[in-house]
């Protein structure tokens, strides 16, 4: 069994890019399972299957083969045998993955996959139910969260620095939409477990969240 820890909260509150960074000070893997829920969703792009066509999107999570691969220690996502990873990041990709995550059946899919890189490896984890769901009994668990606004005003500014055309509202609405998405589904939940550490980073800076965390770890 690895050295385990969790970390769930809801889109846009900085999990990855804490994680990897704790990652990299502590010398675990990181483990997106976002990705992973997004790697199943262009499947289904690519077959043209909408998110409300549930019979057609379990048929095709179960032809979707999804597998990880470290390069140089960052996580690579394979589809049926092809590498994705440049593809996962596209709007429409995260929106049609926040749509058919709360399929019992998507999530059924890729829940061993999960389980099969914490018992291997020391890992962190990031997503919305590895603490409640996939690794109950991880060493350490946080909830990272930070307000509506903060995560939507920190996505405006990285659009903008981007140079892309964005509107902070909808932004703002997008969010809320997953993160109801996420907190109300039946399975699996996104939710604060009961012994993690709630740490919210509204006021805080990546350093602090890091700090923070790592303080938290073996
Ligand atoms: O974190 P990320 O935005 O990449 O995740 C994409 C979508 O996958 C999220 O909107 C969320 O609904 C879903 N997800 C999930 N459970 C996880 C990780 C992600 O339901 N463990």
């Amino acid at each position: 069994m690895g050295y385990n820890v969790a970390i769930d909260g809801p889109s846009g509150a900085g999990k990855s890019t804490i994680a990897k960074l704790v990652a990299k000070e502590k010398g675990y893997i990181y483990v997106d399972t976002g990705a992973m829920y997004r790697a199943l969703a262009v499947y289904f792009l690519e077959k043209g299957i909408a998110p409300e066509d549930r019979a057609g999107i379990i048929a095709a999570a179960g032809e979707a083969e999804v597998s990880i691969r470290y390069e140089e220690g960052v996580q690579q996502v394979y589809l049926n045998g092809e590498n994705i990873s440049s593809k996962l990041r596209a709007e429409e990709v995260g929106n049609m993955a926040s749509k058919t995550s709360i399929i019992p059946e998507v999530r059924e899919r890729l829940l061993e996959l999960q389980r099969s890189l914490a018992r291997e490896k020391d890992v962190i984890m990031d997503g919305r139910d590895i603490g409640t769901n996939i690794l109950p009994g991880a060493d350490v668990k946080i909830y990272l969260t930070a307000s509506v606004e903060t995560r939507a005003r920190r996505r405006y500014e990285e659009l903008i620095e981007k140079g892309a055309a964005c509107d902070y509202q909808e932004i703002a609405k997008d969010i809320q939409e997953r993160d109801d998405r996420d907190m109300n589904r039946e399975v699996a939940p996104l939710k604060q477990a009961a012994d993690a550490v709630l740490v919210d980073s509204s006021d805080m800076t990546i350093a602090e969240v890091v700090e923070k965390i790592a303080g938290l770890c073996r």
